[in-house]
């Protein structure tokens, strides 16, 4: 008994000591954090726009939190000028891309730019296809740090090979640039993408709900939770799997749901891609965004994602290893009515009989030093967010 205590100390003291994880070229070591255009404003995007998000970023103290990407998604691009150079909106980014990059910087947060695999964007604007070492040299002229890269109008194409042909561009283009992977998890990136991009999405669009239908382009915050369940071993520091942009703040979901989607995707090591009005977001939805315990989760070192230890009906129980040797754990609730729930220690990976104190990343307070267990009321489609911390 002693002796697996003592191990269990050892695995932390040395995870703890252990020299930040590397991978790959060094970018997107723990999740990207940012904003992105695309959930609230969808074509409606603008100059003005993207600095008033900018602007909102830097002033609700999101930046402060660790969001740092601004992200224009599809529509910001008209053309193509003769000699195939990508035209933005002259009328919309009366500055051109450049100068929003560089309004985006002065504020101290990076910037980031949509397109696509194929011969058009999902919307119909220009696509990357045959034009990717162009428009990778455009980019980081123009001091872009992320692409986010769909797969519309891609018929013929594979995923694999145009993927890795943007990838190299980027490469060869100097600048380092995250590399956003967006195929909808429809030819599995997790099992082909490391090392092509960052991140690559997992599942279609998220809808702005909490469990509505599943259907091609949509599913709401429920479905994506299950999808999310069965890929959990492929996620790692500089490669993550991307259940989508956030919905917190945009009207579908309570505010239990919003919490319970925003602690999903920490406890998934998700990209944390804020996709309401900044501007317009009330005191409870900026508390979401900007909970650091919950955040820390997220950008845990360890970059391990959370998966799903315990399933009875309605009741819950997931988990995500952190590198000093504590757990995260969300005791979920999908049901409509409040039930209790018990979090055992030896299903979230706890020696059986050991103490660890419990601390609500939600109340952000302490509960108590508990053995073997932890047992706690969930309201309904609720999440309770916990660290568990092992007690020597
Ligand atoms: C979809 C993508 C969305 C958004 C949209 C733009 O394919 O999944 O996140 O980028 O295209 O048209």
């Amino acid at each position: 008994m002693r002796s697996l205590v003592r191990l269990g100390l050892v695995q932390a003291l040395l995870l703890t000591l252990a020299p930040p994880v590397s991978a790959g070229d060094g970018l997107a070591l723990t999740p990207p954090m940012g904003w992105n255009s695309w959930n609230k404003f969808a074509c409606s995007v603008s100059e003005k726009l993207i600095r008033r998000a900018a602007d909102a970023i830097v002033a609700s103290g999101m930046q402060d939190a660790g969001y740092q990407y601004v992200v224009i998604d599809d529509c910001w691009q008209v053309k193509r000028d003769p000699a195939g150079n990508i035209v933005a909106d002259p009328e919309r980014f009366p500055s051109g891309i450049k100068g929003v990059a560089d309004y985006v910087h002065s504020k101290g947060l990076k910037f980031g730019i949509y397109s696509d695999a194929g011969t058009a964007t999902c919307q119909k604007r220009p696509g990357s296809k045959d034009y990717e070492t162009q428009d990778a040299k455009t980019y980081a002229e123009w001091g872009v740090d992320y692409l986010k890269y769909d797969w519309c109008n891609t018929e013929g194409q594979d995923t694999r090979d145009a993927y890795t042909k943007m990838s190299q561009a980027l490469r060869a283009s100097g600048r380092p640039i995250v590399f956003s992977i967006c195929e909808w998890g429809s030819t599995k990136p997790w099992l082909w993408a490391q090392g092509v991009g960052h991140l690559w999405r997992a599942t279609g669009d998220i809808q702005d709900c909490w469990d509505c239908g599943r259907s091609w382009g949509g599913m709401g915050v429920t479905h994506i939770i299950d999808i999310m369940a069965d890929i959990h071993a492929y996620a790692g520091p500089g490669h993550w799997n991307d259940p989508d942009m956030l919905e917190v703040g945009n009207g579908g979901l309570t505010l239990a749901e919003n919490r319970a989607h925003f602690s999903f995707w920490a406890l998934f090591a998700a990209p944390l891609m804020a996709g309401n009005d900044l501007e317009a977001m009330t005191p409870e939805i900026r508390e979401i965004l900007t909970n650091r315990e919950v955040i820390a989760v997220d950008q845990d070192p360890l970059g391990m994602q959370g998966r799903k230890v315990w399933d009875d009906g309605p009741r819950e129980v997931w988990v995500k290893p952190l590198a000093d040797g504590a757990k995260a754990v969300i005791l979920f609730n999908r049901g409509t009515e409040e039930s209790t729930f018990t979090a055992p220690w030896d299903a979230i990976g706890l020696f059986p009989g050991g103490k660890a104190l419990v601390r609500d990343l939600w109340k952000k307070a302490d509960v108590g030093i508990f053995k073997g267990r932890y047992e706690t009321k969930v309201e309904p489609h609720g999440a309770v967010m916990v660290k568990v911390i092992p007690q020597f």
